[in-house]
Parts: C-alpha cells; structure tokens; sequence
C-alpha cells in the first residue's frame, strides 16, 4: 500500500526529477496558484509563485542562470529564497530586501519533485517500490481523470486505477500532469502495458471532460 502522511498540509506532485535538468524552469502549479518549479545549475530545485514583482510576468517564461532563476522581461534575478539579486537596469544597486518572490519548499525523493501545499507534517508519501515510468499530459481536470478511473486520488494525487497506479498534478483548469508508476522490478511487458492502460485513462478521461463542458 501506498503511504499518504501530513495532517496540516500536503505534499503535490509536480514534476518528474528526470522532467527538469539543471538549468531548467517549466511551469507547474499547487492549490496556492501557478508556480515557477526551477533547477539551479548546481541541481537544486526551488520553487516561487509564478509572477514576477517587477510587473507580473510569468516567471517560468524566464530563464535559469547559476544558482538564481531571472524574468524574461526585464532581467530581475531571484534566489531560491525569493529574495531579488539582481536588476538590470541598475547594475550597481544592491536589490531591497522587499523585493522578493513568493516561495515554497520542495523536496525530491523517488524520482518526484514535490511542493508543500501548507505545511506538511510529514514527508512525502512513499512510492512502496515504485518508480516513475512516464509522465502523459491529460486535457481534462482532475475530477475527470477520477471520473473516468472510478477512483479518487488522495490529497497528493496518488491514485490506483485499473491495475496501475497514477500521480495526478494539476497544471492548470483543464489540464493535469498524470505520472505513471510502476513496480521496480517491473519488466518490459509490464511497463508497456502501464503505458497502454495509462493512455486509455487519458482518452477517457479527455471524453467526460469534453462531455462535461457540453452540458
Ligand atoms: S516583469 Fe519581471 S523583470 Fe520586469
């Protein structure tokens, strides 16, 4: 069985460690709101609210640069305390101590990067000898994605569907990041079938939520 501790918060799924090399940033989100998930060069992940502070750009459109994550508008770099290290436009000003992104912890464990969503009690939950196998973006939310397994994901997003076992991770409405796993020792047929089982959950699902915005 798989493990689900945290009592004040919880832990969300939102990326695969092999889905963000050092250097990178992509877009990911947590109930709070759109979150910037980036990789420092040295290979520590951080995580700050998607919005700049200078005028509100996407800060996942933005770029990775040594250990500091900068906007692609004008430049200003974060830390991955949030804190502003640098601008630009005035080269020789130490940024106040103001200036700052919204941040949130993130630990990686298993081969998943997760972001608190609260304050969790406890550490992730444990994958119980699974390991990723792939990630599928699905066009549906959700509440459609459980609609078509006829399960319920836990509040990090594990869930158990025909015979495979998934983590849900909202990137935005209408559209989640599923990420398959499978057993360890699982051997070539076994993942195919993960991967074949996974896809139909997406079909599926794409179906009630296509459904659901007809009615
Ligand atoms: S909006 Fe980000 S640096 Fe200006």
């Amino acid at each position: 069985m798989l493990t689900s501790p945290g009592t004040t918060g919880f832990w969300v799924p939102v990326a695969l460690s092999s889905d963000l090399p050092a250097g990178t940033v992509v877009p990911a989100r947590i109930p709070a709101g759109p979150i910037a998930l980036w990789r420092s060069q040295s290979g520590r992940p951080s995580a700050s609210a998607d919005r700049c502070p200078h005028r509100g750009m996407s800060l996942s459109h933005g770029f990775v640069r040594g250990e500091a994550l900068s906007c692609i508008y004008h430049g200003w770099s974060y830390g991955p305390a949030g804190n502003c290290l640098r601008i630009p436009a005035h080269p020789g000003l130490t940024p106040p101590e103001a200036i700052r992104t919204v941040t949130y912890p993130v630990t990686e464990a298993e081969g998943v990067l997760w972001v608190a969503a609260g304050e969790p009690a406890a550490a992730p939950p444990t994958l119980a000898g699974r390991v990723p196998l792939r990630s599928l973006t699905v066009f549906g939310d959700i509440a459609a994605i459980e609609a078509a397994a006829g399960a319920k994901a836990s509040a990090e997003g594990l869930m158990e569907a025909g015979g495979i076992t998934v983590l849900l991770s909202s990137v935005r409405d209408g559209e989640t990041l599923v990420h398959v796993l499978v057993d360890a020792n699982a051997g070539p047929a076994d993942r195919i079938a993960a991967a074949r089982a996974a896809e139909g959950l997406r079909r599926k699902a794409e179906d009630f939520q296509k459904k659901g915005a007809e009615r």
